[in-house]
């Protein structure tokens, strides 16, 4: 089975003007284009080094211009995880590019550490918060802050919340890069857990809500995230934040949770809180075999 895109599916990203997919998709090997460069994500040597000579292969079918190939390990623990290593290209080169997503530009740095700076499989739930065009939205687990600029770009004002404060501040240059000015947009960076309960003193309401925490992290005062154990109590403190018509973005890469799990934990919390609501899910990307990528879910409150 081939499983490289296929040159329509390239034009078509071409022409909505989206230079960060997939190009291809394994169990053990997948390899991602951003912008000109690529990078090969493996398990071991040996499907890192087919999946090189396969985007050679599949750079003349399409005539893509490779700039770079960048390869990284996928290792089983979180602690193991280290920054892309350049394998083909000019090592001179600066580590920083931009890649677009339907017109919208982010900011790649391969010298960041493991995770370049654009999680690719959120694509369509980007395009729903722009289309959604929410007046305040909360992104939790903000990192880069690619949900904060969409809904920015569509006219909301955001609060993204982030550990990371140099996420936080290239959440910031990502809304410069798309000529965003900051004003109305509140960069936290603090552990999401004391960040909601304090929006909730306040009383700050919000009409679009992000919840995409990792698996495993920790957070102040060396606190454990454990998304398998706190996605319920994460959902509840949201909802105290929620507009009566607010849409909630819940998603996970934890395997443990697939998204009828999800929308369990979701119908409990709603239970507990006293309020209603409808789910949704956007259609698979095209670019993703089906159940590759994050589980998501949208809950839209009534
Ligand atoms: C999976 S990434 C989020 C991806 C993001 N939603 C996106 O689409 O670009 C997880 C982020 O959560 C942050 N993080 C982890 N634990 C946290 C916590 N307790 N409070 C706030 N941020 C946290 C990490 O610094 C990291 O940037």
């Amino acid at each position: 089975m081939n499983r490289w895109i296929s040159p329509e599916l390239f034009a078509a990203f071409e022409a909505e003007r989206t230079s960060a997919h997939r190009l291809f998709t394994s169990p053990d090997v997948w390899v991602e284009r951003l912008g000109q460069d690529v990078l090969i994500s493996f398990k071991n040597d040996a499907v890192r080094d087919a999946a090189a000579d396969g985007v050679r292969e599949w750079a003349a079918r399409t005539r893509f211009q490779i700039g770079r190939v960048f390869s990284r390990f996928l290792p089983r623990q979180n602690a193991e995880r280290v920054a892309p290593v350049l394998m083909e290209g000019d090592a001179e080169a600066s580590l920083h590019a931009v890649v677009m997503e339907r017109g919208v530009r982010y900011g790649i740095d391969f010298g960041a550490g493991y995770s370049a700076g654009l999680f690719i499989d959120q694509r369509a739930n980007r395009a729903f918060i722009r289309q959604r065009a929410p007046r305040r939205l909360l992104n939790t687990f903000a990192y880069t802050c690619s949900f904060s600029v969409v809904a920015a770009l569509a006219g909301a004002q955001t609060v993204s919340v982030d550990l990371s404060k140099k996420s936080l501040d290239r959440g910031r240059e990502n809304f410069a890069l798309n000529g965003l000015p900051l004003e109305g947009h509140r960069f936290l960076a603090d552990d999401v857990l004391d960040v909601l309960p304090r929006l909730e003193r306040r009383g700050e309401k919000f009409d679009a809500i992000i919840l995409d925490p990792p698996t495993f992290s920790r957070g102040n005062r060396g606190r454990r995230w454990q998304v398998e154990e706190q996605i319920e109590e994460l959902l509840t403190a949201a909802l105290e934040l929620a507009e009566p018509a607010a849409s909630i973005l819940i998603s996970t890469n934890c395997t443990k949770l697939d998204r009828r799990t999800l929308e369990r934990m979701a119908r409990f919390a709603l239970k507990t809180a006293r309020r209603g609501g409808d789910f949704h899910s956007e259609p698979p990307l095209p670019d993703f075999p089906e159940g590759e990528g994050a589980q998501t879910l949208w809950l839209h409150l009534r």
